[in-house]
């Protein structure tokens, strides 16, 4: 192991940091101004574990697998003859606390969510041989102790907007979470619901879009509950929208993710009359059955979400609506699993993510509802609503064939270049973009189209992918 600060005395290189990112947006955006962070106080980021002094992992809590995987990593790295410093960062950090030093000593920081401000200092403790654990207060102490020891905004006011992808850009509204699903981790490892100031969000997207980040996507665990309270000014997600989307240079909008019952025509009305606020709403029914719906603690029904679809598209016909789902939820019959294809077809969403459910210690539901269904029919039930799903997402897909599409161009595809995706010309290769509803959507161009805006004619398309031409 090297065996300085931030760099080792004797040659006077710069202690090497691999970052790997499990998990949502959240941690996504987290890893990158952890990056930023650690680049200003002379760390060097590397993208292969294998030259790293320093391991950290940002870790997920949300479902059981996500969890197993870092366990599995920190068990490799418990064996491997290179030492180096390792860290746990995020919602497992948050849960385990002290636990996972003790599983497994190989590791010598735990750092949870809110106290990331902190991991500069935390290596160089670990680099002098202690090991360090910082965590957010529990959440029984209540909102005053989060706000006064767990800091929401630290490393968001002090972002390198040069770190990166070149035109996509998240920016943290809120954090935490008061909605106390059943089965759900967040609201404990998250804390509570707390919004940041309109001022720092739009300074924020200031630096950001005057750096090139184009395309800003607002993130919380229920981002259309934002709502900050000053004095007697109230400004809610609708109001921030209004003053974001006419910063220079912000070209598209989005946010994520949304609670059924907190989505106001406000918002979508405002969705409707401001031309580069995308017309994509990720906003989880979790179940379609209001029996499930109730046990969940989801608090709205079947016919209150089918409401929220039916407005949405009086709205803005052309919105793209994206679910989630739980199957397996402890109870769930037959008849609520239909239920829930059902809401599928109903909603007609462009694409739905689909989870088996986990027990998550620490929640409602572990203490609460026993894990009845078996693990077959969960995976049974899961490969049914992904089969509805491709079938109403073809549907929402071939209803572009002919349009014309605006594309963010992220760069060549993954199959670019592999056999049947070799193009005829030479200075061409298959190139991916999304549309403003989140098309993935691929055609022939140059690589110099990357971070780019450009306008495409759908040819065909999957359930998945749209098929393009570029239009000059
Ligand atoms: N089991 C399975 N899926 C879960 N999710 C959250 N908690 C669990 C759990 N215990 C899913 C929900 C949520 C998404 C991020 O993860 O669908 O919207
Ligand atoms: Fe979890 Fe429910 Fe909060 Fe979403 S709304 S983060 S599912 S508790």
């Amino acid at each position: 192991m090297m065996c300085g600060l931030l760099e080792c005395e004797i040659c006077g290189i710069a202690m090497k940091v691999y970052l790997e990112t499990l998990g949502c947006q959240m941690n996504r955006l987290d890893s990158e101004l952890i990056t930023g962070q650690l680049l200003g106080a002379g760390y060097e980021i590397v993208d292969a574990i294998d030259t790293a002094d320093v391991f950290l992992i940002n870790t997920c809590s949300v479902r059981e697998q996500a969890e197993n995987k870092v366990y599995s990593r920190l068990g490799r790295e418990a064996i491997s003859p290179r030492q180096r410093i390792i860290g746990v960062l995020g919602c497992m950090a948050q849960r385990c606390g002290a636990k996972l030093l003790r599983r497994y000593p190989c590791v010598d920081i735990i750092c949870g969510p809110g106290q990331l401000h902190s991991l500069g200092e935390m290596i160089a403790q670990a680099a002098a041989g202690n090991k360090s654990v910082a965590c957010d207060p529990d959440r029984k102490d209540g909102r005053e102790a989060f706000e006064r020891n767990s800091s929401i905004d630290s490393l968001d006011h002090d972002r390198d907007t040069k770190v990166g992808s070149s035109a996509q850009a998240y920016v943290r509204v809120m954090r935490g979470c008061d909605k106390f699903c059943t089965y759900c981790i967040v609201p404990f490892v998250r804390g509570p619901e707390i919004s940041r100031s309109p001022e720092a969000i739009c300074e924020e997207v200031k630096q950001l879009a005057g750096a090139g980040r184009s395309e800003i996507t607002l993130i919380g665990q229920t981002v259309n509950s934002y709502r900050y309270t000053a004095g007697d000014m109230s400004t809610r997600l609708s109001d921030l929208l209004e003053r974001l989307a006419v910063i220079d240079g912000v070209r598209r909008l989005r946010f994520v993710t949304s609670y059924p019952t907190d989505f106001g025509d406000d918002i979508l009305k405002a969705m409707r009359d401001l031309p580069n606020v995308c017309r994509y709403i990720h906003c989880p029914p979790q179940s379609g059955s209001d029996r499930v719906l109730r046990a969940m603690n989801r608090k709205y029904t079947r016919a209150e979400y089918d409401n929220f679809v039916d407005r949405a598209y009086e709205i803005m016909p052309d919105v793209s609506l994206v679910g989630d789902f739980i199957v397996g939820f402890p109870g769930e019959e037959e008849s609520d699993h239909q239920a829930s294809a059902e809401l599928i077809r109903r909603s007609r969403f462009k694409n739905s993510f689909i989870f088996k459910y986990s027990t998550r210690e620490g929640t409602v539901g572990a203490k609460t509802l026993e894990d009845s269904i078996p693990f077959e029919v969960k995976r049974q039930r899961n490969n049914e609503l992904l089969a509805v799903q491709a079938e109403v997402s073809l549907a929402h897909f071939q209803s572009f064939i002919g349009r014309e599409v605006e594309l963010l161009v992220e760069g060549p595809s993954p199959l670019s270049g592999k056999p049947g995706n070799v193009s005829d010309d030479p200075n061409c290769v298959q190139m991916l973009g999304r549309t403003t509803g989140d098309h993935i959507t691929v055609f022939q161009g140059p690589e110099s189209l990357a971070g780019q805006y450009v306008k495409a004619r759908v040819t065909s398309t999957t359930a998945f992918t749209l098929f393009a031409d570029l239009v000059d």
